[in-house]
């Protein structure tokens, strides 16, 4: 029997062009796993009302770690005009299968590694000040809290009349009270104490684990006195146990402007839901983009790895595929790493790392070139190539790969 059962979701798109490159890293360096695949996604909606069915929520309670590709999202009316004609009008709701995953397991802890290999042609360069350009390291890891915040998902368009009524006794709500209710639209923010504590501490914990000097908390306290008010007085509360560790406060709208002024003296980053979501998106964009942002979703039980970007219908189709499965083979190291597989984990690191240095596979992204399938003719490598190049470094050549 196999050390580990993996529940491997694929999805829509991309997502599942990438999720077999991944296994194939994974297979490389000797992992010991059994992959069980998972539905999700646009095809489960359209046949079955439900992007996220109960049987796969069953494999993830079972199996406890899943890896996953992309999923497509639409908005609410489109969603129901593509639902099967044996669905339509029988109330099914489109709800985002990857937000539900993240409740129903309470995946509450979002990590966004964003680290800048050397030699990535994507790096972010800075104009030195004396003339010439120079190169500064990235080395962030985001802690993003993931089931709370802006995206609770408790909104409405048209409050109902209680909802208003609570509303109406707040003073800052006078200005609002003769909006009309259809053009009025609410999204709650929610913070909790226990959630904020569990990622504050798993950003401590981190720090602590990999020699970061500070952690900071990057929210909006000016400002949104009481939610991000909690999460920096949760977050000073923590540092308490770290003193080794410093504690700074940003606010996220400077933070955006500083992180490339000076990105790289940021280590570990913790912040709400919307804004982890955009500050490790930057950071990412920093260091390759979509193509290099990997991330965990980690609860106390389930954890779920999965590459940030989605399913780029537009390259979905193409055969051979050329989108840049680095992203989403850095999210199996990741889940290496959370599986106590530390060196292999650093092993596929350090493949990539080798790839990427010598320059010579680089998919579409990485040349800065259009996508689609002219890339190929342009020198890009396709997402199979890539792979190739990184088991290579991995000691499992394509020829020595085929012939076992
Ligand atoms: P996207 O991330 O799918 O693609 C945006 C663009 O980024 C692509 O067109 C492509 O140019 C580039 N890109 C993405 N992944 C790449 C890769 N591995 N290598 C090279 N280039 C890459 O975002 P978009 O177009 O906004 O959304 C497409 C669909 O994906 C939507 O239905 C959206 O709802 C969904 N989505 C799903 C996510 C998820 O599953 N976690 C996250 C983001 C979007
Ligand atoms: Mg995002």
């Amino acid at each position: 029997m196999a050390k580990h059962t993996i529940v491997t979701i694929p999805g829509d798109g991309i997502g599942k062009q990438v999720l077999p490159e991944a296994i194939r890293a994974l297979e490389a360096v000797g992992f010991d796993a059994n992959y069980v695949h998972a539905d999700i996604g646009w095809d489960c909606w359209t046949r079955e009302g439900n992007a996220l069915p109960e049987r796969t929520i069953e494999l993830l309670r079972q199996h406890k770690v899943g890896l996953f590709g992309a999923i497509t999202s639409k908005p609410r009316k489109e969603a129901e005009a593509e639902l099967s004609t044996a669905l339509k009008g029988k109330g099914y709701q489109y709800f985002s299968p990857i937000v539900s995953m993240r409740q129903i397991f309470n995946l509450d802890v979002c990590v966004r590694p964003c680290l800048s290999f050397p030699g990535n042609p994507l790096n972010f360069i800075r104009r030195k000040p004396a003339g010439g350009y120079e190169e500064p390291k990235v080395n962030v890891v985001v802690f993003r809290q993931n089931t709370e915040g802006l995206y609770a998902g408790v909104e409405w368009t048209n409050p109902p009349k209680p909802v208003r009524e609570a509303l109406a006794t707040h003073p800052k709500f006078k200005p609002f009270a003769g909006v009309p209710g259809f053009d009025l639209a609410i999204s709650v923010r929610i913070i909790t104490r226990p959630a904020a504590r569990r990622i504050c501490e798993a950003a401590f914990q981190h720090a602590r684990k990999f020699g970061y000097k500070s952690v900071t908390i990057c929210e909006k306290p000016n400002v949104l006195r009481e939610t991000s008010g909690m999460m920096e007085e949760v977050a000073k509360d923590v540092q308490k146990q770290y003193s080794e560790i410093a504690l700074w406060s940003t606010n996220i709208d400077a933070q955006t402007m500083w992180l490339t002024k000076n990105p790289e003296d940021y280590g570990v980053i913790v912040a709400s839901n919307l804004f982890g979501d955009v500050i490790s998106d930057a950071f990412a964009g920093l260091v390759g983009g979509l193509g290099f942002a990997a991330s965990g979703n980690i609860g106390e039980v389930v954890a779920v790895f999965e590459p940030t970007h989605g399913s780029a219908p537009k390259y979905a189709e193409l055969n051979p595929p050329i989108v840049n499965p680095i992203a989403m083979i850095l999210s199996a190291a990741m889940m290496l790493d959370y599986l106590g597989e530390n060196d292999k984990a650093t092993r596929v690191r350090a493949a990539i790392a080798d790839v990427v240095s010598e320059g010579k596979v680089r998919t579409y992204d990485m040349m800065r070139i259009g996508g689609g399938a002219k890339s190929l003719a342009q020198g890009a490598a396709s997402t199979t190539e890539m792979t190739d190049a990184i088991l290579a470094k991995l000691g499992m050549g394509v020829e020595v790969a085929q012939s076992v």
